[in-house]
């Protein structure tokens, strides 16, 4: 299968680094296509851990790596991040940059900031990294391309354009602190230094690849529920992360695609504010997070944990075209004696629903309906084989193939890269 994209199934952190990891060892190419420094894909191989945030965890593999059109980029932080790889023994020769994605500027993460705190309660809980406001000024025209790094002339009349604006909204609308013009376009053009070699043209890249019957994976950051169309829009991050934004992120034909992977915790977690209908009250919230290690990798924030999720889910199999599901962290679920998986939601009107609910209230109002599995209670982390799972581990992964109608393809037992079973229809 030449083209293959993972996707988040949840509100992102699925696991789905160490996914892309995995594949990339039968992949030529690997593409990011949406989002920028608000993600953050930890693998760990060989007992050390990689914390990524641009660059597709394919770089762990030695594979070729894309960051797409659709995406966003703060040039400080790919540094830092190339650095970070080359001085641990990786390189980093083979990413390439598209000259489209757009530059996160200074006044996009004060923004983003002061946008935050004018909101007080009804924030939205960002990664403060500028995400929004540089998506914004790309659907504005007002944004700074990568490719504007390469002529001083252009990036400064840019810098020139947008500054004065952007000074107005953070001084009058957010009472914060202006973003000074001076050495602005020097500091830009030092990045611009570092990153010359890898820009490219990146669209022509992955056609030719595919049309060479290269085996491509497409990177996706965040989740099926942060997606701005679809989403729980206003709580969602800027781009599209369904698996349809893989196609527009990088720049190649729909039709192109084979194979749609969703990732999917065996429960759900969701940074930031935002509705969770599943979201566990009491202690066995805390004792998922710590079993879990339940922080963010880009804020450190505690993630709010919940049951899995079998409505969203299904949403999440009809969005993206899923065609399997990994299921990661089953060995998170060890500890409890009893699983309980949300199968329909109930509605104000105590009507009862299998189907996400299209209207925002709806779903901010619905309260989940319970089935409750046993559980298996014995660790999952010397399996090596999907056919040692514990009945009652292989009753909770076939209820959900059961009720989504998908397959679960991979199953995660552990935070290691070989800790995955792979299961064959
Ligand atoms: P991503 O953003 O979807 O790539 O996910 P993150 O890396 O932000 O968060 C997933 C966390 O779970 C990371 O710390 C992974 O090391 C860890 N992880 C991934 N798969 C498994 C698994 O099957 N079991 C366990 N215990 N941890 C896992
Ligand atoms: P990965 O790729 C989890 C969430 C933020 C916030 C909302 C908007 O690691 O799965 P933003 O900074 O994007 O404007 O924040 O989206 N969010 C994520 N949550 N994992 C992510 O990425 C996320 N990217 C954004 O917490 O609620
Ligand atoms: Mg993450």
């Amino acid at each position: 299968m030449p083209a293959t994209v993972i996707v988040g199934a949840q509100w992102g952190d699925e696991g789905k680094g160490k996914i892309v990891d995995l594949l990339a060892r039968d992949s030529d190419l690997v593409c990011r296509y949406n989002g920028g420094p608000n993600a953050g894909h930890t693998i760990v191989v060989g007992g050390e851990t990689f914390k990524l945030k641009h660059i597709p965890s394919g770089i762990l593999q030695g594979k070729e790596c894309v960051i797409g059109a659709g995406c966003v980029v703060d040039p400080q932080v790919l540094i830092e991040e190339l650095d970070d790889l080359e001085s641990r023994g990786i390189s980093t020769e083979l990413v390439r940059l598209s000259g489209n994605a757009h530059l996160v500027m200074p006044w996009h993460q004060a923004i983003d900031r002061g946008s935050e705190r004018r909101l007080g309660r009804l924030k939205i809980g960002t990664t403060r990294r500028g995400i929004g406001p540089t998506y914004a000024d790309k659907a504005y025209r007002l944004g700074i391309r990568i490719q504007d790094l390469l002529d001083e002339k252009i990036l400064r009349q840019k810098i020139e354009v947008a500054l004065p604006e952007k000074n107005v909204w953070l001084e009058r609308v957010y009472g914060a602190e202006r973003v000074e013009p001076e050495g602005l376009v020097e500091r830009y053009e030092g990045y611009a230094e570092r990153l010359r070699p890898m820009i490219a043209d990146t669209s022509l890249l992955v056609d030719r690849a595919l049309t060479d019957g290269k085996r491509v994976l497409f990177d996706g950051a965040h989740g099926t529920l942060l997606d701005l169309d679809h989403g729980t829009y206003p709580f969602v991050t800027s781009s599209p992360t369904v698996a349809g934004g893989a196609a527009v992120g990088t720049g190649i034909g729909p039709t192109r695609i084979d194979r749609v992977i969703g990732v999917a915790k065996a429960y759900v977690t969701r940074v930031g504010e935002g509705p969770f209908p599943t979201e566990i009250e009491g202690a066995d919230q805390e004792r998922l997070r710590e079993l879990g290690g339940e922080f963010g990798t880009v804020t450190g924030r505690e993630r709010r944990c919940g049951w899995l999720d079998l409505v969203a889910l299904r949403y999440a199999v009809r969005l993206n075209g899923m065609t399997s599901l990994a299921l990661t962290k089953l060995d998170v679920l060890s500890a409890f004696s009893e699983l309980p998986v949300c199968v329909r939601y109930r509605l104000r009107d105590g009507t009862e629903t299998e189907d996400f609910p299209a209207h925002q209230s709806d779903f901010h109002h619905c309260e989940p309906v319970y089935e409750t599995l046993p559980g298996w209670e014995q660790p999952l982390d010397s399996l090596t084989d999907v056919s040692e799972l514990p009945t009652a581990a292989r009753g909770y992964v076939e209820l959900i193939e059961q009720r989504l109608g998908v397959e679960v393809c991979l199953i995660g037992t552990g935070r290691e890269r070989e800790r995955v079973l792979e299961r064959v229809a």
